[in-house]
């Protein structure tokens, strides 16, 4: 585990949760993400891919890359995006403190109700810049 402590527990009612959150905000936080076919997107704290659904769907072209800490959520996020067909997603174990990417990997990264959450969001944000490629976003 992360010496970086996260300080929400991994039970059915966060599940829950965060799938509600992420359906009742969908329209107020997607309404203008839609990354360009062929462009790399790595979701810092996929969680249950409550978010992770709706940025494949909306760019199907786009090859997303979704890492959380959790291997549990992990697991219902690879159920969710099986069972609504997305094919655009590879899930994976990792540490936003200590990414296995080299650096400028990534055309984007979307990063969504993680960073309150973190001992140290300023040091995490700076983990995931160094991923994304000069320009990115
Ligand atoms: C509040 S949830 C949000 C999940 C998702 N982004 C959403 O909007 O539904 C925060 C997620 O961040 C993950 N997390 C916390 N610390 C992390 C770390 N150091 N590296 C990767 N993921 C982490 C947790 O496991 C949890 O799934």
């Amino acid at each position: 585990m992360s010496k970086h402590k996260y300080v929400h527990g991994f039970t059915e009612r966060e599940n829950r949760r965060l799938l509600d959150q992420a359906t009742t905000l969908v329209e107020i936080l997607h309404s203008d993400t839609s990354y360009p076919a062929g462009s790399s997107v790595l979701e810092a704290g996929c969680g249950i891919g409550a978010q992770t659904i709706t940025l494949a769907r909306n760019s199907p072209g786009a090859r997303i890359v979704s890492v959380d800490i959790a291997e549990t959520s992990l697991d219902a996020a690879r159920k969710l995006a099986a069972s609504e067909g997305l094919q655009n997603i590879t899930f994976q174990r990792a540490d936003i403190f200590d990414l296995p990417f080299p650096r400028e990997s990534f055309d984007h990264v979307f990063v969504c109700f993680v960073l309150e959450h973190l001992r140290n969001p300023i040091e995490a944000l700076s983990c995931l810049r160094a991923v994304l490629k000069q320009g990115g976003a």
